[in-house]
């Protein structure tokens, strides 16, 4: 293995985020892909799967508000109706193919709440067949919490560790990072307590990405917006959120990150493009912001197909709404200045 691709990893990491396209999570796992398959009444078998994730690959006109895709395992080696490989099909429509890496969350210790991220183990072995298969990026999503005696230092330090060695090897197998340290919203705390988690949890992740020299010209950061707890969330208002957001991650996230791409959290899709206009609109930044939604951009799409081939359309129609009104802040915003 020779030396990473710096330019080449900047120049992904940057199409990931620039210019008002966002990212595209569809990378639930099995019992994810199932909970949501459960809502509409569909068994979530591998037809059903790849039937309605290459319903969503097909939308014309995807890739002009969709920058990239992080695909799980099963769908990396999937093919669409016509036979082409789903990575291949995405980088034919300018879309960049990526792969959730991390397997799953376990307990810090027995009994615990708080929670670490397994899937370092064989990491390089897998992410060199991955972008065989095509995968130009990865993710590796850490989970916080904020409740008693939470967030705790041990897991904030061993998530930011865990998250600062994947990407390293990321880099070393030429791949781009997606870096996803998630202050989960549930809970009843103030807009206050999130922000103080989350700088809290940046910190530590970028201390540690420093720590392991991963450049970060070549990486893109997911985190959470900072926002009252889901059961109180109604207690600030968007400018509220947006100041929030925006203030914690100036404090914590060098201009060297090209990108930063929230996740949408549990938000509604309304919520989540409201927020994201509102972050937007007090730029300029020192950074491209975009959004990664999974729920937020595939909530309706799901409904909307519920299962049937003859609703691909209607499926197709409701992604492309809520891709195209978040793409749409993001430019407007963009615009502006
Ligand atoms: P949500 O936008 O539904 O939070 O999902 C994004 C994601 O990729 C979580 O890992």
């Amino acid at each position: 293995m020779g030396l990473p691709d710096w330019a080449g990893l900047a120049a992904t990491a940057r199409q990931m985020v620039a210019d008002g396209k966002g990212i595209l999570a569809a990378d639930e796992s099995g019992g994810t892909i199932a909970r949501r398959f459960a809502e509409i009444g569909v068994e979530s078998t591998e037809p059903a799967r790849r039937g309605y994730r290459t319903t969503l690959f097909s939308a014309d006109g995807l890739g002009e508000h969709v920058s990239g895709v992080i695909l799980y395992d099963e769908t990396l080696r999937q093919k669409m109706d016509d036979g082409t490989p789903v990575p291949q099909h995405l980088s034919a429509c300018g879309i960049v193919p990526g792969i959730k890496v991390d397997k799953g969350l376990v307990p810090l210790v027995p009994e615990s709440k708080e929670q670490v991220t397994e899937g370092l183990d064989g990491l390089g072995k897998r992410l060199e067949e991955y972008r065989g298969l095509g995968a130009r990026f990865a993710k590796w999503r850490a989970v916080l919490t904020i409740g008693p005696g939470t967030p705790s230092l041990a897991c904030i330090h061993d998530n930011a560790w865990l998250l600062a060695r994947y990407a390293r090897i990321c880099q070393d197998t030429g791949l781009v990072p997606i870096v996803e340290p998630e202050v989960l919203m549930d809970g009843d705390h103030p807009l206050a307590r999130s922000a103080a988690a989350t700088r809290q949890v940046l910190a530590a992740v970028f201390a540690e990405l420093r720590h392991q020299d991963v450049h970060l010209p070549g990486m893109v950061l997911k985190p959470n917006m900072v926002t009252p707890g889901a059961k109180v969330f109604g207690s600030a208002s968007v400018v509220e959120v947006a100041a929030a957001t925006v203030e914690v991650l100036r404090a914590c996230v060098p201009a060297a990150v090209p990108g930063i791409a929230f996740l949408s959290g549990g938000q509604s899709e309304q919520e989540a493009t409201d927020n994201l206009a509102a972050i937007a609109a007090l730029g300029p930044h020192p950074w491209w912001l975009t959004f990664s939604f999974g729920r937020a951009l595939q909530a309706s799409a799901v409904r909307a197909w519920a299962g049937k081939a003859e609703n691909a359309a209607a499926a197709q129609r409701a992604l492309l709404e809520r891709a195209s009104a978040n793409s749409g802040a993001l430019r407007a915003a963009l615009a502006r200045r």
